[in-house]
């Protein structure tokens, strides 16, 4: 995994712009994975910015996001659909069309947890997958004992999840926070070509530690991303302060191939190669 360690949650929302921004315009990633929480709020702030300056089009962007909560209205202020309409969606030249989002209030569970993986695989599959990562290493709504295997489906959340959201979304009220949600799974999330995951702040570093450095487990279902060929992480100093290889990730940080490249280069010269 790429591992980029930032000062600060601005630097962190501003790196991860950079590459979102990259993919985006460089044709790579026009089918994007998105996530919601207070995680991607900066980053969302930068893509709107960017889209304002010029800088990024979203015209034939398609987009499917993690989760969304069982029970909960699209319009509903506290829906997953109605907080990317707000930061992200509302603000930029995406086609609401090519927004496609779990229905928390489908009569099918199954069929609307098989429908998106086959939305999913229709466009060629998820490009880029940025995730974020709860207290309890979950990404999408995957809890601690998800198969690392899971598809689309059902989730019941973590008591940690409910009482993170409640004091975030819900005004502290851990009551209003639904029990459940509909989520990517963690092989449906493995499946992209490539996964940016974004986290900040020392309640995030036990999480980030089993993810990077622990074992591959179910415990953590961010640890499944050991096995995925294309991972960076942005973290911020925090997130990332227990971390046992931390002097070696920014030994290997942007720039490390290039001066590689450049090492090689005049070692060969050096050599009379050609
Ligand atoms: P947060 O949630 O961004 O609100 O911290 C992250 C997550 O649960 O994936």
């Amino acid at each position: 995994m790429n591992v980029i360690i930032c000062k600060d949650k601005k630097a962190v929302a501003k790196e991860a712009y950079r590459i979102v921004r990259d993919r985006v315009m460089n044709g790579r990633a026009k089918v994007l994975g998105l996530p919601t929480g207070t995680t991607p709020e900066g980053l969302y702030a930068e893509l709107v910015k960017g889209y304002k300056k010029g800088e990024i089009d979203f015209s034939d962007v398609h987009t499917f996001n993690l989760d969304e909560y069982i029970g909960l209205d699209p319009k509903d202020p506290q829906s997953y659909r109605n907080f990317m309409d707000k930061h992200l969606f509302d603000h930029v030249n995406i086609k609401k069309a090519n927004v496609d989002f779990l229905d928390g209030l489908t009569g099918d569970i199954d069929r609307e947890c098989a429908r998106y993986e086959e939305a999913i695989v229709s466009l060629g599959g998820i490009k880029l997958q940025v995730v974020g990562i709860g207290r309890d290493g979950h990404i999408g709504f995957n809890e601690p004992g998800t198969s690392l295997t899971s598809r689309t489906h059902m989730i019941t959340l973590a008591q940690s999840t409910i009482t993170d959201n409640a004091n975030l979304f819900f005004g502290g009220d851990e009551d209003k926070v639904p029990r459940w949600a509909l989520s990517m799974g963690v092989g449906t999330v493995l499946d992209s070509d490539e996964v940016l995951m974004i986290a900040f702040g020392a309640n995030k570093a036990d999480a980030i530690h089993g993810m990077l450095e622990g074992p591959i487990t179910s415990m953590n279902t961010s640890s499944a991303l050991q096995l995925h060929p294309n991972v960076t992480v942005v973290l911020d100093e925090a997130a990332a302060s227990k971390l046992k290889y931390r002097d070696y990730y920014h030994r290997i940080a942007p720039g490390n191939e290039e001066a590689m490249l450049k090492f090689l280069a005049a070692a060969r010269k050096k050599a009379g190669r050609r």
